[in-house]
């Protein structure tokens, strides 16, 4: 019996040191379509009897990985593998949480329920978004464990910033949890804002007055997407005073043209890790999965 890493289509970069780490042996699958555009996919390795680390991102192409991803998953376990790890560095659909407005369908909820149907050992993903909900356990099964990047980034914001009156700062209450994990690892004071979502690219950051006047602010955040908390947030701070600005996020997904609104701010600093792999993505997430499977595998 051996340890095998197999990457999907979204993560090779992930997958690969992961399985160097631990190891391992590393393979991809093979991703193709048939002539109706449906998804073909072959295990390019021997899984009966191993225990099988599949790793593969839900961004880019949700709607692709997705497909992809559990098709793979399912045929690991049908050929025998002992055990099958799911690595998802970025699990899509999470943001709908709720029923906004009537008869919307809660998408985290099928998600949870396809990934739960797979029987898998153990999922591991890294800061999914969990507004409402705040046990991801009880739609995706026990065996979800969510982990955090915002260590791996703290590590990065230590080495790249040189910053000395210094203070972290969540664009909302949700991003309470991470503004805490970045304040203790840099040993930092944190505070959060308050957001309201307009829309699904609009947001509203009020005013706290929490004292941000000459402060040097490192924002921390699971998710940039279209950009629009990032903007509002960097437009407070500056209307409140906050001399240099850094920008962090787990997951920079960057939809559209939010790189681009995101370079004209003139950051000190901005930086993701590679769940999803974009323009800011400096900062390497294996070594979060590797801490955890190196306590059941190998
Ligand atoms: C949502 O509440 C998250 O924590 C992020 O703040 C949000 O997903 C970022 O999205 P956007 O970049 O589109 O504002």
């Amino acid at each position: 019996m051996s340890v095998k890493v197999v990457s999907g289509s979204n993560s090779r970069h992930i997958a690969f040191p992961l399985a160097k780490k631990l190891g391992a042996e590393y393979s991809f699958v093979e991703v193709k379509k048939f002539p109706d555009e449906e998804t073909y996919i072959r295990i390019n390795t021997e899984v009966k009897g191993n225990d099988v680390i599949y790793v593969n991102s839900l961004q880019p192409n949700p709607n692709e990985a997705l497909t992809e991803t559990l098709i793979t998953i399912d045929a690991i376990n049908e050929q025998g593998a002992k055990r099958v790890f799911a690595v998802i560095p970025y699990m899509s659909y999470a943001r709908q949480d709720e029923m906004f407005n009537a008869g919307e369908a809660v998408s985290v909820f099928t998600v949870g329920k396809l990934f739960k149907a797979l029987n898998v050992q153990a999922i591991y993903t890294v800061d999914m978004h969990l507004h409402r909900i705040k046990d991801p356990r009880v739609t995706f099964g026990s065996s979800l464990i969510n982990l955090t990047g915002v260590r791996e980034l703290s590590k990065y914001v230590r080495t790249h910033l040189n910053y000395k009156n210094r203070i972290v700062v969540g664009p909302d209450a949700e991003a309470e949890q991470w503004a805490k994990i970045m304040g203790e690892e840099l040993g930092l004071p944190y505070v959060t804002l308050e957001k309201k979502r307009l829309s699904g690219s609009e947001v509203k950051i009020s005013e706290k007055h929490l004292g941000l006047k000459e402060k040097d602010v490192i924002i921390v955040d699971d998710i940039i997407s279209t950009g629009g908390t990032i903007l509002e947030a960097v437009k407070l701070l500056r209307d409140e005073g906050a001399n240099r600005i850094a920008v962090t996020c787990t997951h920079p997904i960057l939809a559209g043209d939010a790189y681009s609104k995101l370079k004209e701010l003139d950051l000190e600093l901005l930086a993701g890790t590679d769940t999803v792999l974009s323009p800011i993505s400096f900062v390497e997430v294996y070594p979060v999965f590797y801490e955890e499977l190196k306590k059941v595998v190998g």
